[in-house]
C-alpha cells in the first residue's frame, strides 16, 4: 500500500575509501519494509553564498533541495573534522535550509551516526550536528546513539562488516529510526489515498442529490462499521450503517451541492480524513434549499485492494443546528 518513504542519507566524507560511506551503505541495507534509502551527494554542492539565490540557483542545489523535500528524513552517518561537523557536510545543511523560511530541513525527523577511526567515536561531530538541528528545526532521534569508533577495523576488503555485532547494532539502529520517522512525521497522503479523497468528494455530492449507489460501492460489507449521523443516536454493524446510508439518501432531491474541506487526512494501516462537509440540499417535501455545514470524522479500511468507509461521524455545526440534515 502507498509507496516507499525515502530515507536521504547524507554523508559528511567526500573520500572515496570513506569508513563513513561504507557505514552507511551497511545502514542502508538495513532499511526496514516502507522505506527505501539512498545516500544523497553534497559534493558537488558550491559553498552557499547568498548571493547565489538571487536569481537562478545552481542546478546542484536545486536538485539537492528537491530530493530533500521529496525525502520523509534524514540520516546523517558522517567523520568528525577538528572535534566538529566537517565543512562539506555543514555547506550541505546550509544550503538547504534556505532561502529563509524554505528550508528543507524544517520538520524532518533526523538520525546521526558519528564514525571515526579512532577512539573518541566522533563525539563532536555528532553533538554539532544536534545543535544545528535546533534551529533547523528537525527532531533528532536520541536514542540509540551511534558513537562508532575503530571504524577501520569494521570492514573487509569489499567494504563489507565484518562482524555480527556491528550487524545487530546497525538492524537495532534503523529499526528504532523507522519507528522515530513513523512517530514524528507529517506524512503526505499517498497518490493513491488522495486520488481515493478526490471520489470520496464525487461521491458525497452524488449522495446529497439522492443517488446512495457511489457511496453503497465504498461502504464495508464485512468487519465492524459505525455511523454517528448529525442529529444523534448511532448505528452499529456493517449491515444497519449502509441500511442508514441508503435510507437517508432518499431523503435529498436532485439539485443539491456538496463540498468537502479537509482538514488532516492520512493512510497506512488505516485511511482517514478529518474536516467539513458544506452543503447546500433540498429535501424531499422541503420548499426550499437548505445550507448546511456537517463536522465530519471518517476512517477507511482496505478491504481487498480497495479503500472502504468503516466509520463516520456527523456532527451539524451549531450555527446550522435548527436546520434538517441528512
Ligand atoms: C580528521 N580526523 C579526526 N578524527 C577524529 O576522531 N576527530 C577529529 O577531530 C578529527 N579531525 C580531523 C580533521 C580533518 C581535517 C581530517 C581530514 C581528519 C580523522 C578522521 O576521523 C579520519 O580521517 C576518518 O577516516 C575520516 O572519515 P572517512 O573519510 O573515513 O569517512
Amino acid at each position: 500500500m502507498g509507496d516507499k518513504r525515502v530515507i536521504a542519507v547524507l554523508v559528511g566524507s567526500l573520500r572515496k575509501e570513506s569508513f563513513s560511506r561504507k557505514l552507511a551503505h551497511a545502514l542502508i541495507a538495513q532499511t526496514p519494509p516502507g522505506f527505501e534509502s539512498r545516500i544523497l551527494e553534497i559534493g558537488d554542492l558550491p559553498l552557499y553564498n547568498e548571493d547565489l539565490d538571487n536569481g537562478t540557483p545552481p542546478a546542484s542545489w536545486t536538485r539537492f533541495r528537491d530530493a530533500l523535500k521529496r525525502s520523509a528524513a534524514v540520516l546523517f552517518v558522517t567523520p568528525e573534522y577538528n572535534r566538529s561537523v566537517p565543512g562539506g557536510l555543514k555547506n550541505a545543511l546550509d544550503v538547504g535550509s534556505r532561502p529563509e523560511d524554505k528550508s528543507v530541513f524544517a520538520g524532518r525527523p533526523a538520525g546521526v551516526v558519528s564514525v571515526t577511526p579512532y577512539q573518541l567515536g566522533a563525539f563532536g561531530a555528532n553533538h554539532a550536528l544536534r545543535q544545528t538541528f535546533v534551529f533547523l528545526d528537525m527532531p533528532v532521534m536520541q536514542q540509540p546513539e551511534a558513537y562508532v569508533p575503530q571504524a577501520g577495523e569494521l570492514f573487509d576488503d569489499k567494504g563489507g562488516l565484518k562482524n555480527d555485532d556491528t550487524r545487530q547494532f546497525i538492524q537495532k539502529f534503523m529499526a528504532a529510526f523507522a519507528q522515530w520517522i513513523e512517530k514524528n512525521s507529517t506524512r503526505e497522503p499517498s497518490a493513491d489515498f488522495k486520488s481515493f479523497m478526490a471520489r470520496r468528494d464525487e461521491i458525497a455530492r452524488a449522495y446529497v442529490n439522492g443517488d446512495g449507489a457511489p457511496l453503497e460501492a465504498i461502504t464495508a460489507h464485512n468487519g465492524s462499521a459505525s455511523f454517528f449521523p448529525p442529529l444523534g443516536g448511532v448505528e452499529q454493524g456493517t449491515g444497519p450503517v449502509d441500511a442508514r446510508y441508503q435510507k437517508d439518501a432518499k431523503l435529498f432531491m436532485p439539485g443539491g451541492q456538496s463540498r468537502l474541506e479537509v482538514i488532516q487526512s492520512g493512510d497506512g494501516d488505516i485511511g482517514f480524513w478529518t474536516g467539513f462537509q458544506s452543503a447546500k440540499v433540498k429535501m424531499q417535501g422541503a420548499s426550499e434549499a437548505r445550507e448546511m455545514k456537517l463536522r465530519i470524522t471518517e476512517v477507511f479500511r482496505r478491504i481487498g485492494n480497495e479503500w472502504k468507509l468503516v466509520h463516520r461521524h456527523a456532527d451539524t455545526l451549531a450555527e446550522s443546528r435548527s436546520q434538517p440534515s441528512g
